[in-house]
């Protein structure tokens, strides 16, 4: 029987924690008498983009989280997007910066990304972070990667030994997320995602014993690409229209999968409360006042 992984409810539970701790600290009576700032960067106008960055609102807010959303036009220039970024970089009522992708084609995404303070950059994507994390030093956990740890935590899956199959388009939000794995003792299998190559593809997922796929592919992993029992992450979001859908088939994989997340209602609750997590973390460690 395959279980569903109800990141609703996990996600609940994280911002249950975080709320509880922010106020902890609102009223201790000579630190932390105000909220945690998060500032959002939006450029454009996909729908799927503004609808996420919503979302992020909504939720920080009922967590005690204030929030100050920059929108900029499609056609914003480079340098008002970095120009924007100082100036959250100086602020100190800022505590954490979150750049909303994926950016216009016109932006060097890595450019900006790094331009945001690692003390201040939410994602877990800066440049300086990724460095630590291959270094192994102290770093900042990227969400993604706390969203993967947690899902395998709440099912008690020890990643000592266990094999991995990650499956992304090379992406900003996988950097570091296999070694991170690696370090907790799991084996990453080199499976990828090639649109004309599914045998090959199938040979390597079918020997994982965990399955994290990012890939961005309506549907595309069946039951044929898994090894009896294994765990599904999906990662991938597919917006069509007002529905969401995800890369797993979820009535074929569950037949054979011992635990699923679904698309919706899966990973999607999990990185806003991941996200907002950061933020708390970032505000205790690097708070001016
Ligand atoms: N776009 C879609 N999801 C995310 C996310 O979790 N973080 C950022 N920065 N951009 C996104």
């Amino acid at each position: 029987m395959c279980e569903i992984i109800d990141g609703r409810a996990l996600a609940d539970k994280i911002k249950d924690k975080i709320v509880q701790e922010i106020v902890k600290l609102l009223v201790l009576p000579n630190d932390g008498n105000r909220h945690p700032n998060l500032a959002i960067i939006l450029v454009g106008e996909r729908p799927d983009s503004k609808l996420y960055v919503a979302r992020k609102e909504k939720e920080a807010t009922k967590c005690g989280i204030d929030t100050h959303v920059y929108k900029f036009a499609e056609d914003a220039s480079e340098q008002e997007l970095l120009d924007c970024i100082g100036f959250l970089n100086r602020d100190d009522l800022i505590d954490g910066i979150l750049l909303q992708l994926p950016l216009p084609p016109q932006f060097n995404t890595d450019k900006i990304v790094a331009a945001i303070s690692p003390d201040k950059e939410v994602d877990g994507f800066h440049p300086d972070n990724l460095k630590k994390i291959y270094a192994g030093e102290p770093y900042q956990m990227p969400v993604l990667a706390a969203v993967i740890l947690e899902i395998l935590t709440s099912i008690n899956c020890n990643l000592q030994n266990k094999t991995v199959a990650l499956l992304a388009h090379s992406d900003i939000f996988m950097n570091g997320i296999g070694e991170i794995l690696k370090q907790c003792g799991a084996v990453i299998l080199p499976c990828h995602y090639d649109e004309n190559s599914k045998n090959n593809l199938q040979i390597c997922t079918k020997q994982a014993d965990i399955v994290i796929t990012a890939v961005g592919k309506k549907h595309y992993l069946t039951a044929d690409y898994l090894k009896p029992d294994a765990v599904v992450i999906d990662i991938g979001i597919i917006r069509e229209g007002d529905e969401t859908f995800g890369d797993v088939d979820f009535a074929s994989a569950s037949k054979v999968a011992s635990f699923i997340t679904p698309v919706p209602g899966g990973v999607g609750p999990m990185t806003i409360a991941c996200a907002l997590r950061n933020v708390l973390e970032l505000y205790k460690k690097n708070k001016k006042f």
